[in-house]
């Protein structure tokens, strides 16, 4: 593998035994990808940060780097963390202050503690062809697909190694001849809300492994059906990336040229979709404790779509609805109002943390409703929560009746 003379010093120690520790995490991912060198990136988004992943040792060593003065060369923002830094949600303390220790560690290094999956709504914005080192499947999907940048699928390690080189190993979805489709999806079932598309990502997302899916036939969907879209898909799948034909920029670039010479073609119908929704519902008990919406996190006009449906309503006494969303949207729905109406409701708009990597379980809560395909997938494994899937409204009803109905 080829490495400048900038890459040699680090690799040599130059810059602190930390930032060894990153270069030689990165030519050695590298060389099992047959990287020929490193590249420059210009962002990095840090994932994998909740105390659920990082445990003590986590802990321990995220204090020990920043208080050796470790610091990251490039703009890195950071993933969904455990506890809601403005409110006590009544987690166990105990954890919740662990969780806010290995928030801190990450932040003297001088990443910006933004706690959200989605830095791409805050302002961190990469550009056509950009290449960047985010780790969270979602905003790696989204970013590739949506936003045409150059990102591999990097966990929260390589993710933080490359903040603090500013490098990252030139492979797999940094080249143009790994981003074509291997599988050409017909999509023939209406498509109409936000669940469906989850639905049709889990369906897809499972039947394409690892290769590329892209789509045809399929209307032009909203910014946040894409963020859901590639959500399902990453999650149900180990998708970094998708095409929309006539819709993402790669495949508008191309000019449609985004399949690879063998190729694979799928319709996806109505017993397709259906199959999709099967496949996000692991709940027989209609009665509903919990009630989750907001994964990957919520733009305001989704929290403007929730406070709408609970407008004038109140969730039912024993349910816990949980809306999850990131600073800076929580400060604009604030200013708006529709935090207010949410909360006079009785459900919580809660900041930096999200269902999966924090531990609602602990509050006693078995049975969950959501419209979002990822927490679907995960929630039944990571939190023992029995998952409803279905449209927002849907959701919505369960919190104010306490069954799902749909
Ligand atoms: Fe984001 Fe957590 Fe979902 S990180 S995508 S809200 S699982």
């Amino acid at each position: 593998m080829r490495l400048d003379d900038n890459d040699k010093r680090m690799l040599d120690g130059e810059a602190g035994p930390v930032c060894r520790m990153a270069m030689e995490m990165l030519v050695a991912l590298g060389k099992i990808y047959g990287a020929e060198k490193l590249i420059p990136v210009r962002s990095a988004h840090v994932a994998g940060l909740s105390y659920r992943s990082h445990g003590d040792a986590g802990m321990e060593w995220i204090e020990q780097v920043a208080s050796q003065g470790s610091r990251v060369v490039i703009p890195t923002t950071m993933n969904v963390i455990g506890v809601d830094r403005s409110r006590d949600l009544g987690l166990p303390k105990d954890w919740c202050e662990r969780q806010l220790r290995i928030n801190d560690g990450y932040a003297a290094t001088g990443c910006f503690p933004t706690s959200s999956c989605v830095p791409y709504l805050y302002g961190f914005v990469p550009r056509f062809g950009e290449h960047i080192a985010w780790a969270e499947s979602s905003a790696v999907v989204f970013s590739n697909s949506y936003l045409g940048a150059r990102d591999n699928r990097e966990g929260g390690p390589s993710a933080f190694a490359a903040a603090l080189t500013g490098r990252t190993p030139f492979y797999g979805l940094h080249l143009d001849e790994n981003r074509r489709a291997g599988l050409r999806v017909v999509v023939t079932a209406p498509i109409r809300d936000l669940a469906d598309v989850g639905a049709m990502g889990a369906f897809v997302g499972k039947y394409v492994g690892t290769r590329i899916p892209a789509f045809r036939g399929l209307r032009p969907l909203t910014l946040e059906e894409h963020v859901y879209l590639g959500a399902a898909l990453a999650s149900s799948g180990g998708v970094a990336m998708y095409h929309v034909e006539g819709q993402t920029p790669d495949a508008l670039f191309r000019n449609g040229d985004i399949y690879t010479s063998d190729c694979e073609e799928i319709e996806l119908g109505q017993a397709q979709l259906e199959e999709g929704y099967a496949k996000l519902t692991s709940n027989t008990d209609r009665h509903v404790d919990y009630v989750a919406i907001g994964c990957p996190h919520l733009t305001l006009n989704q929290v403007a779509e929730v406070a709408a449906l609970l407008e004038g309503k109140k969730v039912k006494p024993g349910v816990t609805m949980w809306v999850h969303t990131n600073l800076a949207v929580k400060g604009m729905a604030k200013q708006l109002g529709y935090m207010d109406i949410i909360e006079r409701s009785g459900a919580v708009l809660t900041q930096d943390l999200c269902t999966i990597l924090s531990i609602p379980e602990a509050l006693g809560l078995h049975s969950l409703a959501t419209n979002s395909a990822k927490m679907a997938f995960y929630a039944p494994g990571s939190n023992r929560l029995a998952t409803w899937f279905g449209s927002l409204r849907n959701c919505v009803d369960a919190a104010v009746t306490g069954m799902w109905n749909a």
